[in-house]
């Protein structure tokens, strides 16, 4: 939720800063706006709306040169998306500007305590108390080195909730101050040339090599002195140096026309790699990551996944691998309601995190309720550097590569891969099951990148199933077992991404009451599961299609190669290739990917950046 970008070097500061909103714009898009420290004084532009609207600007009247600054793309909290809430924000003499990621929680009070002493607020935001404060703090300093991350610690300690804060002052060209307290922030190390930013995509094309910052940290970029990092309290504090695996290529379209659509075509070779180096020839499952000692892992007798959105169904389809294999009951969370019911958790429950960004502040949140009440937490994560990983007490990387489209896709596959892993291991290190077993899944789930790969080159039909389904005011899922999750996650693919109203729904329920949603025509998404192995669901999703057919409803179904007891019943059939029932979801979710993806598309919605949405989702 908002993109934070600083510069401090010897290129353009614009130039920099600008690429570097453009590569974090998934982050917000409400708003886009830069500030750069030149011989004249800050030079600031900033928009309402995408960052196209600050490029014009800019290209129509544009700042002198500078080599630092910083900028912002804003996902609104505080304020309507305008220009005057677009960030920076700038102090009452216009000597600092800044940009910020998060909520201030106490910025009511602390906007009176600024206004009382006469001055004077131009926007609705709360960001724009730090900047008078920063400013205010800054002034009362002595002139020297170091003099705004001085301001910037005394403005942190009065701040309550979360932000990340990133300021520029026009008396100091060669210094870019940041701050975080629960929102992320990342700084570059480049060859004489220091960056923030909100994550590594921002900086990818100057410098793999990162500074991952920790909680209650204040950094200080300057050309002459390198990067300094303190907490809030002024004492010096250590900061993780990190190398970044991919580079500004990973980044790009390639080609694509979205985001999205590279990244689909990516699965198959981000699930192997998730799975790569994790699974030995002997069927043995190697979690390197994973910092837990077996023994931690014989006590678990309780499992809680939490998650949200996407993340939240890897974490049901999880739920039923998880307790097949180890026996060990589990449940799933929506991480926003967690914390919130308390939980039971003991020494002996081990809770599964799942995030792309890994800096969902609702599962960051659920992860510190369990952990302060002893639970041990294992975070599924697909972003290095990330908060997560750092506040767990195990990390499972899903090595999915940056996922820049808002709609998770290849995310979401990865967390399922990684989540079969950590089932596996749990039921391995338990002694549940044998080497044999285990070895025979581990053989299974090596194939399935090649059936992903399959799935996704049959999906023209798919495409023009979406073309067709443009118009449909709604759109139903039906699924059973891990079909139900593979329907939650259709259904909301379609919602984030074409605006319509899609919902899931598990096959055995729509009888109590979503059946009466059928009208004439309602396309119906149906989630077969195969009729080898477990086939009394087979019949079950089959009577329940016929149930639905009945009441006019145009019913398409997924259903694997070689199922013809389908066909009489179905409009459409989308073929899939035959998976075992409890890895099914990492083909059966595809098609719903690219039927969303095409029928957003056909409405002439942006696939990558929807409405209302960001990538990460910081605040609570
Ligand atoms: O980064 P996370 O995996 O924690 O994000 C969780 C959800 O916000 C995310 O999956 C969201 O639902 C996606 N937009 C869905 O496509």
């Amino acid at each position: 939720m908002c993109g934070i970008v600083g510069y401090v070097g010897p290129q353009q500061a614009l130039d920099v800063v600008v690429e570097g909103l453009r590569r974090l714009e998934y982050r917000g898009y409400d708003s886009a706006g830069v500030a750069l420290v030149t011989a004249d004084g800050l030079a600031t532009d900033k928009r309402a709306g995408k960052l196209a609207n600050l490029d014009k600007a800019l290209a129509e009247n544009p700042p002198p040169p500078a080599t630092s600054g910083i900028g912002h793309t804003r996902w609104a909290t505080h304020g309507a998306p305008n220009d005057v809430n677009a960030h920076p924000h700038l102090s009452r003499g216009g000597e600092v500007a800044l940009v910020h990621n998060g909520i201030i929680e106490n910025f009511a009070e602390l906007r009176d305590e600024l206004e009382r002493s006469g001055t004077e607020l131009v926007s609705e935001t709360d960001t724009e108390v730090a900047a008078h404060l920063l400013q205010r703090a800054y002034d009362a300093l002595p002139a020297g080195q170091g003099r705004l991350a001085e301001a910037m610690r005394e403005v942190c300690r009065r701040l309550e909730g979360a932000f990340t804060l990133v300021a520029v002052h026009r008396d100091e060209p060669d210094t870019v101050v940041g701050a975080r307290r629960n929102s992320p922030l990342v700084a570059g190390v480049g060859t004489a040339e220091f960056f923030l930013a909100s994550d590594v995509a921002a900086f990818i094309a100057h410098t793999r090599e990162a500074l991952e910052l920790g909680e209650d940290q204040v950094v200080e970029i300057d050309r002459e002195r390198g990067i300094t990092v303190t907490g809030f309290d002024g004492r010096p504090a250590q900061a993780r140096e990190y190398h970044v695996d991919w580079d500004a290529s990973a980044a790009e379209k390639g080609g694509y026309a979205w985001f999205m659509l590279k990244e689909i075509a990516e699965q198959p070779a981000a699930v192997a790699d998730t799975l790569r180096g994790r699974l030995t020839d002997g069927g043995e499952i190697v979690l390197d990551e994973v910092r837990l000692s077996d023994e931690d892992l014989r006590d678990v007798d309780k499992i809680f996944v939490i998650a949200c959105g996407t993340a939240y169904h890897a974490g049901l389809v999880a739920k039923y691998a998880i307790e097949h294999w180890t026996r060990i009951p589990c449940e799933v969370e929506l991480a926003s309601e967690f914390r919130y019911r308390a939980p039971v958790l003991t020494r002996s429950t081990l809770v599964v995190a799942i995030s792309q960004s890994g800096e969902t502040m609702d599962t960051l949140q659920a992860i510190r309720h369990a952990r302060g009440q002893r639970a041990r937490v294992l975070s599924i994560c697909n972003t290095n550097g990330s908060t997560m990983p750092r506040e767990s007490d195990a990390v499972l990387y899903t090595r999915a590569g940056p996922e820049i489209a808002v709609a998770s896709t290849k995310g979401y596959l990865t967390q399922l891969a990684a989540c079969y892993l950590v089932g596996l291991y749990l039921a391995r290190v338990r002694g549940v099951m044998y080497g044999d077993e285990v070895s025979a899944i581990v053989e299974q789930l090596r194939r399935t990148p090649r059936l992903i790969e399959r799935t996704l080159a049959r999906m023209d039909a798919v495409r023009a199933l979406g073309r067709d389904l443009a118009t449909a005011p709604t759109v139903l899922f039906l699924g059973r077992h891990v079909g139900y999750p593979v329907a939650l996650e259709g259904a909301l693919k379609l919602k984030e991404l074409a605006y319509i109203h899609a919902e899931g729904f598990a096959g055995g329920e729509l009888k109590h009451g979503p059946i009466a949603l059928i009208d004439d025509g309602t396309p119906v998404v149906v989630v077969v599961p195969s009729p080898r192995g477990r086939n009394v669901l087979h019949g079950k999703v089959v009577s329940n299609i016929q149930e639905v057919r009945a009441r006019g409803a145009r019913m398409i179904v997924v259903a694997e190669d070689g199922d013809t007891a389908v066909e009489p019943y179905a409009d459409e059939v989308i073929r899939v290739p035959q998976v075992p029932t409890l890895l099914a979801p990492l083909v059966t979710s595809v098609p719903l990917q690219v039927l969303a993806c095409a029928i957003a598309d056909a409405r002439g919605n942006d696939v990558d950046q929807p409405r209302n949405l960001a990538k990460s989702v910081t605040v609570e």
